[in-house]
């Protein structure tokens, strides 16, 4: 306590250690500088009346200690003197200047000045524009500008003939000049103005020649419209008839022949959902005991100084009789601590005591528009049909601020409040339903919700923090059946549940401010509802049983193709011949005297014994004759080069089992012979098919079966079960979203762990996924900007990716798996063993023809012999 008091004391204490003198030691020396050029022929009367009142007041108010006065004529005074203060009364550049001047010296500046003259900077200056009543005009839109009520490019002004033609010019000044501050940027003005039409009629078609005309798109659409009360009225209609009073656009009304006590609820029935619009009415009251003049102002302001000082010293003394010398010298307050103190002191003063010109005052009010309408019709019955909903009374004006030329705009609240904070909190219904990935709704025992979440609450979330507002769900009808939380019913057809219908009627009855629910954007779609831009596009795609392993039961006949077997074995047969003949006109025999016993004397052992090389099983007897032996030889090249190839292929045959085809695309799908489809029957697929002219598409819709949307029974999937049984059993292909079938995929393989289903690689047809809005909402444009944004930021396919269903082994496109550890098992051998087989049988019927060959040949040498015998 002692030690804030001591604070408090130093601020307006000065130490003997500084250059500038301390408040109970030294009076205080203030600087009163007048300006001759400014003041013109007043001059000297001011002079008088400001020193007798400042005499005056200092001898009353002054209780410990004065101040030193010091008169000056002209503001080019240097101010190293070791001044408290100084009051400038000077032309706007000279106090600018002075300002400037003395910007080091950390003095307290409270100016007088001329009327369009920016204010000094509020924190180490008081600024005071004198002007003639109604003249204001000018310093109020500067103030506006330079208090940055609204962060403006450009501008349209328009006027009727409230605004004179000097004031026009003023107004356009005040708006482009340049001003010190480097946050305080020029705004581009463009000037309408309009006749002022007594006659109802008349003035309506002036302001609709006006309006329509306007090149808003190079212009901007903020508008300050300078105007009487009936003209304001009559352009508030015409603008809204021709839509640009909207959520983008910034209207700012001046009424100058207003009173503000009049009657502004009949503002309120002129507004609507969704615009911003703010009013500046005079409330100036020409009262009998209105007081105005440079000199009162001089007054009212030495008067504060006066008061702050008188405080100031007071609390030293205070202070300084608690603490000692020491502690005194080491918290003295700075010379910039006791100036803002002085200031603050000022300003309070002025702002809650002032009367100078305290008659012309300016109101301005803010129209709070946004998120108002839905308001009362959230609590009533949805699922009743007339529910009334536009409750326009909800809307609100809120009270901005006063202007006054004293101290400028006191601002309560902002100008325009939607352009700053969007729906200022408000509460939105949000109308949903449960359906994954793009909303998941958990409920609790007793039916409410208890969390949300989904693709479509982030983006509402999102927007929901950049548009400053909450979120209520309302929930169509009401919930029929239970929300699980399995992510399959992502399963669900949004063009066929009950829960979108419904959505769909209430948001064209305008029950919420949008639904947060995923629909499929068709051109023809119901009234009263308008799509946002897509959130996502999602592709369709189809998806077949895995393509299956090969029959491996004639893996060894797989190295070759059906040709070569053939070729082999014509050349078998060919070449026994060719070396039968070979070997038999072959005169070397004859020559050598050497009998061609055995081996190949005959053709059918040349064929065995090609055979047999070819299994490199080498024969006995090799011609001796180099002629045989060459046909032998270049045999046995062959039968190298057959046999090698064959073994390293039937190796690769093994290793890697051999797959079927698989169809990936449309056009496979089509051209295979024995593959059939299905397309859910009413889908936007089968829509867009109708409507595609590419033979390629009709053929597909002509050959598919349409199913009848079995496979969606409102939160459950229920007979989906059959077409994917289907699916994996027999040639059949499920054609839908790729999200959706990826969705089937995966709780299949939970399910059984095995993967029986590939998708194709080809994306055809996307279909876009919007959220609505009610027909003409005007919050449209911004939803779809924000929602722009988060794509182009990325946002949204993050979101969305982390609701798709993980990347499971059944992805791989091939099963190339089993193949780093392939044990060779009884089904790759089989084959062999059934050559073997067939060998022992064929064998044995040889066998057994051989035999009745002998026992036939027996008895017909019987029979011959006998009658010989006999
Ligand atoms: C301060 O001013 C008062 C009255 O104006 C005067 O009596 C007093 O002597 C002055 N003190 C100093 C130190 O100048
Ligand atoms: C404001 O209203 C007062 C009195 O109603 C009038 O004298 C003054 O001219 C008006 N101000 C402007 C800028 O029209
Ligand atoms: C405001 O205007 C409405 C209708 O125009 C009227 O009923 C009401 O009495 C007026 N209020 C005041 C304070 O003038
Ligand atoms: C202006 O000041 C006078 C007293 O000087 C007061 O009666 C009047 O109500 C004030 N007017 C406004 C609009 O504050
Ligand atoms: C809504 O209306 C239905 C019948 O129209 C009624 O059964 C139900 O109780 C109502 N619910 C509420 C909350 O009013
Ligand atoms: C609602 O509609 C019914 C008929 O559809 C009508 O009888 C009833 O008066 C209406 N209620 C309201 C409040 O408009
Ligand atoms: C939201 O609106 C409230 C009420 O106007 C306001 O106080 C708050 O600053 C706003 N928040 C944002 C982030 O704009
Ligand atoms: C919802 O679940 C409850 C119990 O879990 C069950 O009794 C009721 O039949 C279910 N309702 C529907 C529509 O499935
Ligand atoms: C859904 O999941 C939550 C937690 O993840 C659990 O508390 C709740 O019981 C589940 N509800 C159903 C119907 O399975
Ligand atoms: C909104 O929908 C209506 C028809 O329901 C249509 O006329 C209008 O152009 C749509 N608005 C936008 C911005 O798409
Ligand atoms: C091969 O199989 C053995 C035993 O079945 C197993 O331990 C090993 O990890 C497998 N290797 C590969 C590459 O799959």
């Amino acid at each position: 306590m002692k030690l804030c008091a001591v604070l408090l004391l130093f601020i307006f204490r000065n130490c003997s250690g500084e250059d500038f003198p301390s408040l109970i030691t030294a009076n205080a020396s203030i600087a009163v500088v007048l300006d001759r050029q400014f003041l013109g022929e007043n001059y000297q009367s001011i002079l008088d009346d400001l020193k007798d009142y400042i005499k005056e007041l200092t001898r009353v108010e002054l209780k410990n200690g004065g101040v030193n006065v010091h008169y000056f004529s002209w503001t080019a005074i240097s101010l190293k003197k070791g001044f408290l203060a100084v009051l400038s009364i000077a032309s706007c550049e000279e106090t600018w200047s002075l300002y400037t001047r003395n910007k080091e010296e950390e003095l307290l500046l409270f100016a007088l000045t001329e009327v369009d003259c920016p204010r000094l900077p509020t924190d180490s200056a008081v600024t005071v524009t004198f002007t003639e009543p109604g003249q204001e005009l000018a310093q109020l839109l500067l103030d506006l500008r330079t208090q940055r009520a609204f962060n403006w490019k450009s501008v349209v002004i328009l006027h009727d003939n409230t605004l004179a033609r000097d004031m026009i010019s003023r107004v356009v000044q005040a708006l482009t000049s340049q001003v010190d501050d480097d946050d305080v940027t020029s705004v581009s003005v463009t000037v309408f103005k309009m006749k002022h039409e007594v006659n109802e009629y008349l003035r309506r078609k002036e302001v609709y020649r006006v309006l329509s005309k306007l090149p808003v798109k190079y212009i901007g659409e903020n508008f300050i419209a300078i105007v009487s009360t009936d003209v304001m009225n009559t352009m508030a209609e015409t603008v809204r008839d021709l839509a640009m009073s909207h959520t983008g656009a910034q209207w700012l009304y001046i009424i100058s022949d207003t009173n503000t006590n009049g009657n502004i609820s009949n503002l309120i029935n002129d507004l609507y959902e969704g615009e911003n619009i703010a009013y500046f009415f005079n409330a100036t009251d020409d009262g009998k005991e209105c007081k105005n003049g440079l000199l009162c102002y001089a007054q009212e302001m030495i008067s504060a100084f006066v008061l702050a000082l008188e405080t100031a010293i007071q609390e030293e003394f205070d202070v300084a009789a608690q603490v000692s010398d020491e502690e005194w010298e080491a918290i003295r307050p700075s010379k910039l601590q006791r100036r803002d103190a002085l200031l603050k002191h000022m300003q309070q003063h002025l702002s809650s005591k002032s009367r100078c010109g305290n008659c012309s005052s300016w109101q301005a009010l803010a129209a709070d528009t946004w998120g108002t309408t839905y308001r009362d019709s959230t609590n009533e019955n949805i699922s009743k049909e007339n529910v009334t909903t536009s409750v326009i009374e909800d809307v609100k004006l809120i009270n901005v601020g006063i202007w006054r030329p004293i101290d400028g705009i006191k601002f309560e609240d902002v100008l325009f409040p939607h352009v700053e904070h969007g729906f200022r909190g408000k509460e939105l219904p949000i109308i949903t339903y449960h359906n994954p990935p793009w909303t998941i709704l958990q409920l609790n025992a007793s039916g409410s919700i208890v969390s949300y979440s989904g693709l479509l609450f982030d983006i509402v979330n999102q927007l929901a923090k950049s548009k400053n507002f909450t979120i209520r769900i309302i929930l169509p009808g009401h919930l029929n059946h239970n929300i699980t939380n399995d992510t399959n019913e992502a399963a669900i057809d949004m063009t066929y549940s009950v829960s979108s219908t419904l959505i769909l009627t209430a948001i064209a009855k305008g029950h919420a401010a949008f639904a947060a629910a995923a629909f499929t954007v068709i051109t023809d779609s119901k009234p009263g509802i308008n799509y946002t831009i897509p959130v996502t596009t999602q592709p369709y795609s189809f998806i077949i049983a895995r393509p299956r392993e090969l029959s491996r039961a004639v893996l060894f006949l797989l190295p070759f193709t059906t040709d070569t077997w053939l070729c082999l074995g014509f050349a078998v047969i060919l070449m026994g011949p060719t070396l039968y003949i070979v070997h038999r006109l072959s005169p070397y025999y004859d020559a050598m005297e050497i009998t061609r016993e055995g081996g190949l004397s005959t053709i059918h052992n040349c064929l065995w014994y090609i055979y047999g090389a070819l299994l490199q099983q080498g024969g006995m007897y090799l011609p001796r004759a180099d002629s045989g032996r060459l046909v032998v030889g270049t045999w046995w090249i062959v039968v190298l080069v057959v046999v090698t190839t064959y073994s390293g292929n039937l190796v690769a045959f093994l290793t890697f089992p051999k797959l079927e085809i698989p169809i990936t695309t449309i056009s496979e799908l089509l051209e295979s012979k024995t593959y059939t489809w299905s397309i859910t029957k009413g889908s936007f697929l089968e829509m867009q098919l109708k409507n595609s002219d590419e033979s390629k598409y009709i053929d597909l819709l002509k050959r598919a079966e349409l199913t009848d949307g079995t496979n969606v029974v409102e939160g459950n999937v229920v007979s989906g079960l059959d077409i994917l049984n289907r699916v994996r059993r027999q040639r059949h292909a499920l054609i839908d979203w790729k999200l959706r079938l990826s969705y089937f995929m995966r709780a299949e393989h939970v399910k059984s762990d095995t993967c029986d289903f590939t998708l194709s690689t080809e994306d055809f047809m996307d279909e876009q996924v919007a959220m609505i809005v009610p027909s003409g909402s005007p919050y449209l444009p911004i939803i779809n900007k924000e929602i722009n944004r988060m794509q182009k930021a990325g946002l949204i396919s993050k979101w969305l990716s982390a609701y798709l269903p993980k990347r499971d082994r059944c992805w791989k496109t091939s099963s190339v798996e089993e193949v780093n550890n392939h044990t060779v098992n009884i089904s790759d051998m089989q084959g062999s063993f059934f050559v073997l087989f067939l060998g022992i049988i064929s064998a044995s019927t040889i066998l057994l023809m051989e035999w009745f060959y002998m026992r036939r040949k027996k008895r017909i040498e019987q029979i011959i012999i006998k009658p010989y015998i006999e």
